[in-house]
């Protein structure tokens, strides 16, 4: 698999729009935790790091911000700025965020607990890693 972006039901309604995820239908795991990023300072970058095993999806609830994907040979950058769709990483992917926009709210869900030995947090190490894949 490789990163995607992800379309998610909209239900309109004039009381308010409606949206929402499950496994198996719109998302390819079972998610094991959810977390979200906000009050991210202007200029500041979140997450430069890979996981060995853990996927995820990430969804931009409000306002914006870039997720930069890096496979070890090439960059690509997912603008991500609507609640009715998200990215998803496989394992083994680099990624950051930034350009976050005032008031924005990251959310993410995994299929993994948190895990600091699933972290790769250099970038040379993980290109070696992604090469001998
Ligand atoms: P981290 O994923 O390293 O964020 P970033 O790459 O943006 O710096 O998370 C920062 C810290 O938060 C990490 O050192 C441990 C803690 N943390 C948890 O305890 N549980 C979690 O689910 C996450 C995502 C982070």
């Amino acid at each position: 698999m490789i990163p995607k972006i992800i379309q998610l039901p909209k239900i309109y309604d004039k009381r308010g729009n409606l949206s929402f995820f499950e496994h198996p239908n719109q998302l390819p795991f079972k998610i094991k935790r959810t977390y979200w990023l906000y009050d991210v300072p202007g200029g500041e970058q979140r997450g430069s790091h890979a996981f060995k095993e853990q996927q995820e999806f990430i969804i931009a609830l409000s306002g914006s911000f870039d997720v930069i994907i890096h496979d070890g040979q090439e960059e690509k950058s997912f603008s991500l700025n609507r609640s009715y769709y998200g990215l998803y990483i496989p394992k083994m992917y680099w990624r950051r965020l930034e350009n976050f926009s005032t008031n924005s709210l990251a959310l993410i869900v995994s299929d993994r607990l948190y895990d600091e030995n699933d972290y790769i947090r250099d970038f040379e190490e993980f290109k070696t890693l992604a090469h001998g894949n």
